[in-house]
């Protein structure tokens, strides 16, 4: 048994704010950002959330696999900004679908998300036991930025991106050939954000709104070490050659960081789409995101070879390689 994408589905805030804009209300510079990272503009969700983003995304993704939302097993949502604790997004949107028969529930794996889900689908589905789910990396990264810490809050966006993943019996070389998982959480601090506060009759901390933090150093030159190897590592465990791949689909955080894993593999940037300069960072949606951008433009045809690829807060990381 193996495991297909059959439906793929994004969606964005309709805001979209540029460097520019931003540069208005902070002492920053389109000619910073862009040089730093690649990125001129990004979304940010006004009156849509991170359940909206979600359930649009979702339904693009069904609506091209011609999937009903009854015929859903598995629901997984990777997400950091669910807008709720309870209940989680993946039930909010189960509901919002109708999609009765299936059971849905959260991952947090950072901007890792979506890799950890679809290796999670890929787990439960060749059990045999389930033929058909949606996974999704969904986030509104917009509400735990410091706007105040322009090193951070210009680097980021809101947007949801979605799969619908079937099983099918191994009869062709296609489907997903290789996935890997990995997580440093001796480093997790250097991409944090704490949760509420202890609040009960013994202690108080007060109102205290967590923020996101970042060395951006360190997690640069982590994932410039990290996300080459994870690459090099599902290539060869598909035993292809890094030649026969035809689309690198990396996590979308900085451009000069999907340069460096193209030139550590020795790849040309041709083979590397990148949204970020539309989109920023936009966590566990990025990769989902872009994977839906690059099929509706009738870049990916049948038997094409994939790698998908991630990284971010945990640390954590994560990568595949599929034939379309
Ligand atoms: O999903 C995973 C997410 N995270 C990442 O992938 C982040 C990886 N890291 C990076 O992409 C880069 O480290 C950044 C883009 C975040 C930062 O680039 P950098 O070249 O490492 O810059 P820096 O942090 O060393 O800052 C250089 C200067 C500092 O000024 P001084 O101390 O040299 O005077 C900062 O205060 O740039 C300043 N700075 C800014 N200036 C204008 C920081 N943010 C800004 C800003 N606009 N937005």
């Amino acid at each position: 048994m193996n495991i297909k994408i059959i439906g793929t589905g994004s969606a964005v805030p309709k805001l979209r704010v540029t460097n520019d804009d931003l540069s208005k209300m902070m002492d920053t510079s389109d000619e910073w950002i862009k040089s730093r990272t690649g990125i001129r503009a990004r979304h940010l969700a006004v009156e849509e959330s991170t359940t909206t983003l979600a359930v649009d995304a979702a339904r693009a993704a069904l609506n091209m696999a011609g999937v009903t939302a009854g015929e859903l097993d598995i629901i997984i949502s990777a997400t950091v900004t669910q807008d709720r604790l309870l209940p989680n997004l993946s039930c909010e949107l189960q509901a919002a679908l109708g999609a009765d028969r299936a059971f849905a529930f959260d991952i947090n794996a950072a901007c890792s998300g979506f890799l950890y889900a679809l290796n999670l689908v890929r787990m439960y589905l060749s059990s045999g036991r389930y033929k058909t789910a949606l996974i999704l990396g969904a986030e509104t990264l917009s509400k735990i930025m410091d706007w105040n810490d322009r090193s951070t809050c210009v680097l980021f966006g809101d947007g949801a991106g979605a799969a619908v993943i079937r099983a099918f019996e191994e009869d062709e070389k296609s489907g997903v050939l290789a996935a890997l998982q990995g997580s440093d959480g001796g480093k997790g601090m250097v991409l944090n954000c704490r949760n509420r506060p202890l609040n009960n009759p013994y202690v108080d901390h007060g109102n205290e709104v967590p923020y996101v933090h970042m060395n951006g150093q360190e997690v640069y030159k982590f994932a410039v070490r990290t996300v080459p190897k994870a690459v090099a590592q599902v290539v060869e465990e598909a035993g292809m050659s890094m030649d026969e791949i035809d689309l690198f689909l990396l996590h979308q955080a900085n451009y000069r960081i999907i340069e460096a894993a193209a030139k550590r593999l020795g790849q040309p940037m041709e083979k590397f789409p990148t949204n970020l300069q539309e989109c920023g960072n936009i966590s566990a949606a990025s990769v989902p995101i872009l994977l839906d951008e690059v099929n509706r433009r009738g870049m990916i045809k049948k038997g094409d070879k994939i790698v998908l690829a991630g990284f971010g807060a945990g640390l954590t990381w994560g990568a595949a390689l599929l034939i379309w």
